[in-house]
């Protein structure tokens, strides 16, 4: 496209962030876009927008040669492939909030995207408000990028808000994140991870190159968490939030994940409540940087996807540096990590497979400890979801170096501890 062209869209989806967008898209008469179509699956349902613009047909939109932008916010994974595939096909830029979609489908998205050389923007994939993609993108050169760790998914964050300051129980907050539209269709997504490490895997390949698909990055949800656990993290003067982190250790290699952590009182991610969301980055000579704003809901995801068009109009396009201009990171699963982990029964938990525990709490019904595990346990092995036990990582939660690793386990032998 020519610089500052004007727009003609179609949209696929009309739920809360399609109809989100064309209120805000009326809003802002200077982008100079205009919504041809809108495809939707549910002819039936009532909408607020002329009905003249609505179609069940795809083609309508796909094969519509005035239509130079594809806009794709529905809810199916596999039909947004197709979607985006055959829009970029038929030489359209195409936005997409499809967050599942992208972590599924990174390498062909790669592929089709040098293929047809055309934009394919998603910022509202991954934190909607914030602009974490485009940030990632084009600052913190590779080398740079010491960690970055984030509050990723509202919906869980909303609910562990509501449940241990609001004294909500789970299923009430639950039942509010998705009457507000924060939570996915199926919200297991939002409460399992699945979600959170979908949107990780996308910003992965921002942040360091890395292309991994979501079955591959060690994760967990909210699930599992007990009001015992939050009353533990009261006596600690922590609190508990489901986090994305990833660090580069000092091998040059990455250490991700999404997994429940005891955030301390003065870490930025412990500002961050209800549906927000929040990135810290550390970087080389900048330091810790702070990222928030609204992580979910109709018009702070609408806002991501009107940026994009926005962007589209002088021909923005990603151009994966990491990937391709450096050298791309790896990930690795050799590492320590400390952990907090409650549970019923004491034969739920292999207790040799510990380096050492330094805290347990035997007594009352709900049990813990606090120990050192290898990452690679966890990855392997499915104890920690099972049998309603609870994993949270402790605030610091990985060790890298193996020779502290050996000294702490000798001066506890020699202690007579392990
Ligand atoms: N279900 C998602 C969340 C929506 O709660 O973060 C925004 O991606």
């Amino acid at each position: 496209m020519e610089a500052h062209k004007s727009l003609t869209i179609g949209i696929f989806g009309f739920g809360v962030v399609g109809e989100g967008l064309y209120k805000v898209l009326n809003q802002t008469p200077s982008l100079k876009a205009r919504i041809k179509k809108v495809c939707i699956k549910h002819p039936g349902k009532k909408r607020n927008a002329p009905a003249e613009l609505f179609t069940t047909n795809k083609e309508e939109l796909l094969f519509d040669e005035e239509i130079n932008v594809i806009v794709e916010v529905i809810d199916d994974p596999d039909a947004a492939f197709q979607i985006v595939s055959t829009a970029l096909r038929n030489g359209k830029a195409v936005v997409s909030a499809s967050k599942k979609m992208i972590a599924d489908h990174l390498t062909e998205i790669l592929q089709l995207q040098q293929e047809t050389g055309l934009s394919f923007l998603y910022e509202a994939a991954a934190c909607a408000s914030i602009p974490v993609i485009r940030n990632l993108e084009e600052y913190y050169d590779n080398d740079l990028l010491h960690s970055i760790k984030g509050i990723i998914n509202g919906s869980t964050n909303f609910i562990l808000s509501k449940m241990f300051e609001d004294r909500l129980d789970f299923n009430q907050a639950l039942m509010l994140a998705q009457q507000l539209g924060f939570a996915e269709s199926n919200p297991a997504l939002d409460v399992e991870g699945c979600d959170a490490v979908n949107k990780w895997s996308i910003l992965l390949n921002h942040a360091y190159g890395i292309v991994e698909h979501p079955d591959n990055i060690l994760f967990s949800g909210i699930q599992n968490i007990q009001l015992s656990d939050a009353m533990v993290a009261r006596e600690k003067q922590v609190d508990i939030k489901l986090v994305a982190q990833a660090k580069k250790l000092k091998n040059g290699k990455v250490a991700a994940f999404v997994l429940p952590q005891f955030i301390k009182h003065d870490d930025p991610l412990a500002f961050v409540k209800y549906q927000y969301n929040g990135v810290v980055i550390e970087s080389g000579f900048a330091d810790k940087q702070f990222f928030y704003g609204k992580g979910a809901g109709s018009f702070p995801t609408a806002s991501a996807v009107l940026s994009d068009l926005s962007a589209l109009r002088y021909d923005y396009k990603y151009e994966y540096k990491k990937l391709y201009h450096h050298k791309p990171n790896e990930l690795t699963n050799d590492f320590y990590i400390k952990v907090y982990v409650s549970f019923e029964e004491w034969a739920y938990i292999p207790k040799e497979k510990f380096e050492w525990i330094e805290e347990w709490h035997a007594e009352a019904q709900r049990k813990y400890l606090v120990g050192v595990l290898h990452v690679s346990e966890l990855m392997q092995n499915n104890w920690w979801k099972d049998n309603k036990t609870s994993l949270i990582l402790a605030s610091d939660p990985i060790i890298e170096d193996f020779d502290v690793i050996k000294l702490k386990k000798r001066s506890l032998e020699l202690a007579g501890i392990i």
